[in-house]
């Protein structure tokens, strides 16, 4: 069984912060959305992984994976465009051989891994894929399921058929590739993963659904990573590395080593990474501050702050917030108001 995981997307939803760099390389909770992926991928025994990037992409994946923290060797396959996720696959079939293969989108998260999906995929048995039952499914692929089996799927309908959204994560025979050698694109101009596996369907192959257990998130929008991250937060097991002085540390909290948190409150979960300096600061539940981060002067919540991106003497209460790497938050006389921003890398905001 090989892994591929598809990093080769334009991530228009999450812009500006996807303008400089690619969406599986945002952290949450402290750690790339990418590690993740290859996280579950490794606790399912799955050792060779290939990872579909663009030309845009390849250097920023290949450089939040070199910091992956386990020995761990993918192989890169160019998608010199991305024509949709049956493209990336099509592109990926010389190095995939004639292998079965786990299809794990970059930008999506499970909390429980991919055991689940991996344990139904015997013999006869032509695809696996996840399913998650949720409010509004017309942003996602669609699937009905009569008896465990996939009998139709749709991508992104008006009139959803069912709640049940297609998760990111598929287990295929080889034979995926002989279907999508004959797709057309559609409507949208894309190759897609969900034609593929509806022509497995009319061919009377069998293609399982198999519900998430605990929680699923596809990471397309800004509001989808807070939550990520406040679900991931929701785990954290507390640690305190780095120095804490002066400071009140309410709940569970984690401050990384050589991270210093000086002067402050902070209210948990909140996760401070590595080399990141929290000072006279108030950071309340739900904040991730990235490695070589500053907060000073300050009061953050249910945000994420990037690398080395900088909120100083800002007299307002930064919430539901997304800073890029290095982007700036400064201010001297704030109103006594709350304020959301998503800012991309390297942007400079001044709040007066
Ligand atoms: P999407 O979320 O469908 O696309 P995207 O990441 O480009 O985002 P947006 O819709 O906001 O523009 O893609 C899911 C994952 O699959 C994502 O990690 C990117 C990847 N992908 C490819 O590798 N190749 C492709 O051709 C496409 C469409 C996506």
């Amino acid at each position: 069984m090989k892994g591929l995981i598809l990093a080769a997307g334009r991530g228009t939803r999450l812009r500006p912060l996807t303008h400089t760099r690619p969406k599986p390389v945002i952290r949450v909770a402290g750690r790339p959305i990418l590690h993740y992926a290859v996280e579950n991928l490794l606790q399912a025994g799955i050792r060779e992984v290939g990872v579909v990037v663009s030309p845009e992409t390849h250097k920023d994946i290949a450089e939040s994976l070199r910091h992956f923290p386990k020995p761990f060797r993918p192989t890169y396959i160019l998608q010199e465009e991305p024509q949709g996720l049956a493209h990336a696959v099509q592109v990926a079939q010389g190095w995939l051989g004639e292998t079965p293969f786990v299809l794990y989108l970059g930008d999506n998260l499970f909390q429980r891994g991919i055991q689940d999906f991996l344990a139904p995929f015997q013999k006869g048995v032509s695809a696996v894929i996840a399913l998650a039952e949720v409010e509004d499914p017309r942003q996602f692929g669609v699937a009905v399921v009569e008896d465990g089996r996939v009998r139709r799927l749709l991508e992104k309908p008006q009139n959803p058929p069912s709640r049940l959204a297609v998760a990111g994560v598929y287990v295929f025979t080889p034979e995926v590739h002989e279907v999508i050698a004959t797709l057309k694109p559609s409507a949208r101009g894309e190759y897609e993963i969900t034609d593929a596996i509806q022509a497995l369907v009319d061919q009377g192959k069998t293609v399982l659904g198999v519900q998430v257990q605990g929680w699923w998130k596809d990471t397309g929008r800004p509001e989808d990573l807070l939550d990520a991250n406040r679900l991931l937060l929701e785990a954290l097991e507390p640690r305190l590395e780095g120095e804490v002085t002066g400071s009140r540390l309410v709940g569970r909290v984690v401050v990384e080593k050589g991270a210093s948190v000086r002067n402050s409150t902070l209210i948990g979960p909140v996760h401070v990474a590595e080399g990141a300096r929290v000072e006279e600061a108030y950071l309340g539940p739900f904040t991730s501050v990235g490695p070589y981060a500053v907060v000073r002067k300050a009061e953050v919540e249910y945000a994420i702050l990037e690398d080395e991106a900088q909120v100083e003497e800002v007299h307002v209460r930064l919430q539901e917030s997304i800073l890029g790497v290095k982007a700036e938050v400064r201010g001297k006389n704030g109103l006594p108001r709350t304020h959301r921003l998503i800012l991309g890398d390297l942007s400079r905001a001044e709040l007066a």
